[in-house]
């Protein structure tokens, strides 16, 4: 993934930084965009997963949508050019400010999370003398099989309207009369890569859509939400999501009406394998139980493995670009080459904040590491930099771009 040149660039740079592959984010779009448009799908880009500005111009070049969860996503929809038809705002607390911007900003739809936030939306509206066009996020009670920090659709979740909770929203919405109903809204958890989920959520889709309109809603908009996951294992030999696999289990499953339109709301798979997190080693600690390298990025530039345990690839790319073992191009590479995995440690990749818990990952498999060389956390794209803290005054995490 990084050739000399890259790495030589680095050399010279204040670490740590988020590193943008912006061919990787192009790669992505299109493939994306390819595999969508052959079914006339909506792509709504869940402005959540990145929002940096190189990010979302070329998200919106690419000609996708905005999913926004707070009044402040609206605004940086709208300041980087995704036309108000194509913004949608969810989330389960939206305040009355976020409701008022979002409806002077005449947004495509709001994504209601409970009845008592549709009588709010009905009365900011009507107090503007406007219609809110709805859409209303259904639990759907179908498990993700992914990590239970990422699962939203089940009972127990916060998030939506509960199916026995049905006839008490078709009677707000038959009173709320500054409100219009296009359809109904899911999203079920993250990082989802068994297609059977999918097919399980498009199965209730169609149960409840039968519901609505055999009480004589009409359903324009059939938004799945997001969730598609990726390979952190393998950024280098299975870099693009399937978007194939996934749009075509809508395609078959889905239950889709004439005049219908079909949304997504897609985050970690578009931009996730866009960047990484570039940083130093500050000292190399060698144990008699552990060897530690102490790098000068921690759970404050990327805090998922400290949040949920999540995986991602740790490259020593200073060490003559040799990257793990764990990596499938390490692998094939050293079939052919003297490369001595003896020469591997093990070591706690950890961070410089004054938590236990700020670390990488324990045991990583590394060539002999030395400070002052440069570490690449992969698969760094979605949910790193938006999720960076301030914690122990820490710098804001800076962004470097491949194409600069
Ligand atoms: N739509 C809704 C309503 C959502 O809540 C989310 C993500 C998405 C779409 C986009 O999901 P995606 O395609 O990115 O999976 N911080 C966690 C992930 C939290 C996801 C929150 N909701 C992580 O780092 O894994």
């Amino acid at each position: 993934m990084f050739n000399t040149n890259t790495i030589t660039r680095f050399q010279s740079l204040e670490t740590p930084f988020y590193y943008y592959h912006l061919d990787v984010l192009r790669q992505t779009l299109e493939a994306c965009r390819t595999a969508s448009s052959k079914y006339g799908f909506h792509v709504h880009y869940a402005m959540k997963a990145n929002f940096n500005p190189r990010v979302l111009d070329l998200i919106k070049e690419y000609g996708f949508g905005a999913d926004c969860v707070s009044g402040n996503e609206v605004k940086a929809a709208i300041e980087h050019g995704f036309g108000k038809e194509n913004i949608v705002f969810a989330g389960v607390g939206k305040s009355d400010k976020e409701i008022n911007l979002a409806l002077d900003a005449d947004i495509f739809c709001f994504n209601a999370e409970s009845v008592q936030e549709l009588e709010v939306i009905n009365e900011l509206a009507k107090a503007k003398n406007k219609i809110a066009k709805m859409a209303i996020r259904i639990n759907p009670n179908v498990d993700a099989h992914t990590h239970h920090f990422i699962t939203t659709g089940l009972d127990e979740n916060k998030f939506g309207i509960n199916t026995w909770q049905l006839s008490d929203v078709a009677e707000t919405l038959r009173k709320c009369t500054s409100l219009e109903f296009l359809g109904i809204h899911f999203h079920i958890g993250s990082q989802i890569t068994d297609m059977e989920v999918y097919k399980n959520l498009c199965t209730r889709i169609n149960e409840i859509q039968d519901w609505f309109e055999d009480r004589g809603f009409t359903i324009k908009v059939l938004n799945t939400g997001g969730g598609l996951g990726i390979d952190y294992q393998n950024p280098d030999t299975n870099t693009v999501a399937d978007f194939e696999s996934y749009f075509k289990v809508f395609k078959q499953f889905l239950n889709v009406k004439p005049g219908q339109e079909v949304h997504f709301e897609l985050g970690r798979a578009l931009v996730g394998q866009s960047a990484s997190l570039i940083s130093r080693v500050l000292y190399v600690k060698n144990g008699q139980k552990k060897n530690f390298l102490v790098l000068d990025a921690g759970m404050t530039e990327l805090i998922r493995p400290m949040l949920y345990q999540a995986y991602h690839l740790i490259e020593n790319v200073s060490q003559s670009g040799v990257i793990s073992p764990e990596s499938e191009v390490e692998k094939e590479a050293t079939q052919d080459s003297e490369l001595n995995t003896q020469d591997f440690i093990k070591y706690d990749v950890v961070g410089p904040i004054c938590e236990s818990t700020d670390c990488f990952q324990k045991d990583v498999e590394l060539p002999e590491s030395f400070r002052g060389d440069l570490i690449a956390i992969r698969t760094a794209g979605a949910y790193g930099e938006v999720m960076a803290s301030g914690y122990n005054l820490r710098d804001r995490v800076g962004s470097i771009y491949s194409e600069d």
